[in-house]
């Protein structure tokens, strides 16, 4: 099976990239490294991880002239944070990930969420009492200004992240440069089924961030089940030989889904590569996404005496 996908602009987007959110600083560099050692040419990134300086290092050891990798065999993703939202800043934002990254231009570069917070340094603006102060920047504000990027030769694509079907048809209405992917929280307990046809239907790559279940989430509680431990995923990969984060991945891959899996284990990241060797069954694949019970771990704004609140690390 083909390791790559082909985006609406013509690019071709591996099937499975190295994600970063969660990634401390300290290992987030030497993951890069390993990922590129072992055959990744993906990287999931976003001004908002805080560490694109690290991934930066580590591309400019592997990346660019007289060095293992050339630039175009690479495909960098960045996001756009929720303070930059507003046209005036969206360029400096992707200025600033570039920078960071040490890249002249970016593969991708997505809208973080579709929500704007106040604009400034602060990564989450809170009032006093903790709540989160939002902006009335609309997301297609945003977008013009995203367009330009692409005008400018800063970035190859644009696209989402956290948009909802009907976000994702208002921005196709008005897009000059329409969006090439929406990157979304997707795993066998949210199989997204219905967002993923939508996203078929108008030509829009669906991506998958926290394709394993993200136990490593901050506010993952220590004694929950974790998604990877179901029997029945256990199960499925005894009989393929394989782990069961593999078969979450395959399942994801077979369906056209691109994976971002986490890891800053090298035999890990080497593990979630591996997936373009064997296809799962139909009855497999039906198996996994019977799994689905619409289980959301990332939910970014809680109810908080009755306010509601954007959810950081608790
Ligand atoms: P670590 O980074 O310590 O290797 P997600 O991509 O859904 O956010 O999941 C990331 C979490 O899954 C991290 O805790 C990561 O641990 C763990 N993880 C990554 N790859 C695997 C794997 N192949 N098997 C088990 N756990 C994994």
């Amino acid at each position: 099976m083909e390791c790559t996908v082909t985006l609406s602009t013509g690019q071709r987007m591996p099937v499975v990239g190295l994600g970063t959110w969660k990634s401390a600083a300290g290992q987030v560099q030497q993951a890069v490294l390993s990922a590129l050692d072992c055959g990744y040419r993906h990287v999931d990134c976003a001004a908002a991880y805080g560490n694109e300086q690290e991934v930066g290092g580590a591309l400019a050891q592997r990346v660019g002239p007289g060095k293992e990798l050339r630039r175009e065999e690479v495909f960098v993703t960045s996001k756009l944070w929720n303070t930059k939202h507003h046209p005036e800043d969206v360029e400096a934002a992707c200025r600033s990930s570039l920078a960071q990254l040490g890249l002249s231009y970016l593969d991708l570069y997505l809208v973080h969420w579709p929500m704007a917070f106040q604009r400034g340094e602060e990564l989450m603006p809170r009032r006093a009492d903790g709540t989160v102060c939002y902006s009335d920047t609309h997301y297609l504000e945003t977008w013009r200004a995203m367009e330009a990027l692409v005008d400018q030769g800063l970035v190859r694509a644009i696209g989402l992240s956290n948009f909802s079907a009907r976000q994702m048809d208002d921005v196709i209405a008005a897009a000059r440069h329409r969006p090439a992917v929406n990157q979304v929280e997707c795993h066998p307990y949210l199989s997204q089924a219905s967002l993923l046809s939508h996203c078929r239907s108008v030509g829009v790559c669906m991506t998958a961030y926290s394709p394993l279940g993200s136990g490593d989430r901050p506010w993952a509680s220590a004694d929950e089940p974790r998604m990877l431990d179901d029997p029945k995923l256990g199960a499925i990969a005894e009989k393929y030989q394989k782990t069961a984060a593999q078969v979450v991945l395959r399942w994801q891959v077979q369906r056209g889904v691109v994976c971002v899996p986490k890891s800053v284990t090298p035999s890990r990241i080497l593990q979630n590569l591996q997936v373009c060797d064997f296809s799962l069954s139909e009855e497999d694949m039906r198996q996994v996404e019977a799994l689905d019970r619409g289980e959301r771990y990332i939910v970014p704004a809680v109810e908080r005496d009755g306010q509601r609140v954007w959810r950081d690390a608790e």
